[in-house]
């Protein structure tokens, strides 16, 4: 094996050797991050049949990759965290303990790579070099996965600058578990659809991925590394990784407010991240610092600050047009990688939702001519497109500044149909905490699964989580202790519904309505009334110019329902005793208090007068 000369990290180099001797590729590739090697690696995908070239002049230097019909998301059922003790892991984890875990991936991973090239990918997450960057070295065999891993994280050969020859690193190994037999012909999609596991080794910093090649199971910098082993690290070493996105607010005045914001999968971050206020909110400009991920850490002046640890954006295709996000299409127009979208005759990308109209003649998302008649999609509702985060034209020009950018305000939202009101904001950290680690969710396409199913998903983390769920709940009241001025926290739902099954609420750009509210009451000037759950603003309260929006409608997208919350609490509760021997104490008291608060409030709690 051929180690170039600028690689000096003796751990690393015997790593692979081992890796190499295990998995027994026909090649080493050690990945320089150049943007020859990008161009030689697409091509070779192109003739291969992984990659389709978009049309130049529709989508200059872009690829369209349709994957296995049985490999489209992440698939949570065969996630592990692989703790020494089941305990630290939790009851929200699937575990299994580390050394059986090897044992079975170690037969898994004999031999896997036959056939293919290993690829040596090294890679920041986190502007190069700053103090919040960590360090990972993926392992794959997956081209897919190198070309990703180049527009979502800062890789090549700079890294290895940074890790210096006994610096320390994540070790990221991933196989698409597909060997190839002498001679044998390799699939467009290589991946196992038998077996996949997604494993981690939190106290080794340590992911071990096989037998996907899509999205968060194989681009291992994002959420294994970024969320699940940098959660524990962060609970270590007192920090927050969280699944949020992070946005700049700027006022007519030209004062700038950093919002994060956490939704579960598919619920609205990249959207809100990239979020354009309407005409009449003159003046008002939304800023992007990421989409996805952001870490946090409170700074020596004990101020809480975030950076986004990627370098692009994994965003979900379908529903994404000019109207719904201007910045997310401009962002895709060029150097972009689509997964599972359909393609047209004329060589470019469709899914639906982009426009109104279906045009003739699609491929579908499975390679096949599309029938419009058929009542499926043409592309998988999980399509994803990967664009570099610097061509989006609402950047923010603090995105990569290795201090971070200073967060004012905390947003958790979930997609609920009914009980959940637009807005709300926490009474203090405490009860915000409460409120995110309560959080339910309708499921997504995002997740391999049953969809629109609503479950708790605290901090929309539960897939995301390193280690026991109740201890999460317990570092994140610590952190708050430790904050002179913690952010405000709120709580959003974009998606409640009326009787007909309608959104009552427009969302996306008229989200900014809700984001001003939520910036004035941090810097204390505007109202909120209290309702059992937080504080809430009155139709006036919001900014409703040149907005059809009635003051009745307002009302019933506000109403908190005691019949309705009753059962929330209920299941609340059966989260806490899933959790029992973990749980902050604080959280029994806490619900108690709004259980109590909504038997002393009227059965139903609106701002109109009560009929
Ligand atoms: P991940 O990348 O999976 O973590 O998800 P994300 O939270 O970034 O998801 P994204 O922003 O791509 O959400 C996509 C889905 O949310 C689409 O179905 C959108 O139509 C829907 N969505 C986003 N914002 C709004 C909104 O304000 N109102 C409504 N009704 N739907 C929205
Ligand atoms: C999510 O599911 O939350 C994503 C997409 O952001 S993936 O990277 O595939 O997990
Ligand atoms: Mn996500």
């Amino acid at each position: 094996m051929q180690i170039p000369s600028y690689v000096k990290n003796q751990k690393l180099i015997d790593w692979v050797k081992v890796i190499a001797e295990l998995t027994k590729p026909d090649n080493v590739h050690w990945c320089d991050g150049t943007q020859e090697e990008y161009d030689k690696l697409c091509d070779e995908m192109v003739k291969a049949g992984t990659f389709i070239k978009l049309n130049p002049e529709k989508k200059p230097g872009s690829f369209l990759a349709f994957s296995d019909p049985s490999d489209v998301a992440r698939v949570e059922d065969r996630t592990y965290i692989n703790s020494r003790r089941k305990e630290d892991a939790g009851p929200t984890n699937n575990w299994v303990e580390p050394s059986e875990m090897k044992e079975t991936l170690n037969k898994l991973f004999d031999g896997c790579m036959k056939g293919r090239t290993l690829y040596v990918i090294p890679f920041s997450m986190g502007p190069l070099g700053s103090p919040i960057a960590h360090i990972g070295v993926e392992l794959t065999d997956s081209a897919y996965v190198v070309v990703n891993m180049k527009i979502m994280t800062r890789m090549g050969k700079q890294v290895y600058d940074v890790l210096g020859s006994d610096g320390t690193f994540v070790k990221a190994l991933h196989s698409v578990g597909a060997p190839l037999q002498p001679g044998q012909k390799d699939v467009s999609w290589p991946c196992n659809r038998e077996t996949k596991y997604i494993c981690h080794f939190p106290e080794e910093n340590t992911i071990i991925s096989y037998g996907s090649g899509y999205g968060g199971n194989a681009l291992l910098g994002k959420k294994c590394f970024a969320l699940r082993i940098a959660s524990t690290m962060g609970r270590d070493q007192g920090w927050l990784a969280e699944h949020m996105l992070i946005l700049g607010v700027e006022s007519p005045e030209g004062e700038r407010t950093y919002v994060s914001a956490a939704f579960p999968s598919a619920c609205g971050k990249t959207n809100f991240a990239m979020l354009i206020p309407p005409k009449s909110m003159k003046g008002w400009k939304v800023s992007t610092v990421g989409d996805d991920i952001a870490w946090l850490k409170a700074d020596e002046n004990g101020k809480l600050r975030a950076i986004n640890p990627e370098a692009g954006y994994f965003g979900v295709a379908p529903g994404t047009n000019y109207d719904t996000n201007q910045n997310a299409m401009e962002s895709l127009q060029k150097n972009s990688i689509f997964t599972n979208v359909a393609l047209t005759p004329d060589g470019d990308v469709w899914w639906e939702g982009l426009t109104k109209e279906v045009p003739d003649g699609l491929t579908d998302w499975t390679g096949k001519p599309y029938d419009k008649n058929s009542g499926k999609p043409a592309a998988h509702p999980n399509a994803r497109f990967t664009a570099p985060a610097g061509q989006c034209p609402s950047i923010d020009p603090k995105w990569e500044d290795p201090a971070g950018v200073p967060i004012s305000a905390i947003i958790f939202g979930g997609r609920r149909a009914t009980t959940v009101p637009l807005v709300y904001q926490a009474f203090n950290w405490n009860f915000g905490v409460y409120m995110a680690a309560t959080m339910g969710s309708e499921t997504t396409a995002a997740a391999f699964g049953q969809q629109g199913v609503v479950r708790r998903d605290p901090f929309a983390m539960l897939p995301f989580m390193g280690y026991h769920a109740g201890d999460y709940f317990n570092h994140w009241l610590n952190f708050g202790r430790k904050l002179p001025n913690p952010p405000r926290i709120f709580g959003v739902n974009w998606f409640r519904k009326d009787e007909n099954g309608k959104f009552l609420w427009p969302g996306f750009g008229d989200n900014m309505r809700v984001l001003k509210w939520i910036v004035d009451r941090v810097h204390g000037r505007a109202y909120g009334v209290e309702s059992p759950i937080g504080w809430i603003p009155k139709y006036e309260d919001l900014d409703m110019t040149d907005f059809d929006f009635d003051r009745e409608r307002f009302n019933k997208l506000m109403s908190i329902d005691r019949e309705m919350w009753k059962q929330e609490i209920a299941s609340h509760e059966e989260l806490f005793m899933k959790l029992y021997d973990r749980l902050p104490k604080e959280f029994t008291w806490m619900r108690e208090l709004i259980t109590s608060s909504l038997w002393r409030s009227p059965a139903h709690f609106g701002l109109a007068p009560e009929r």
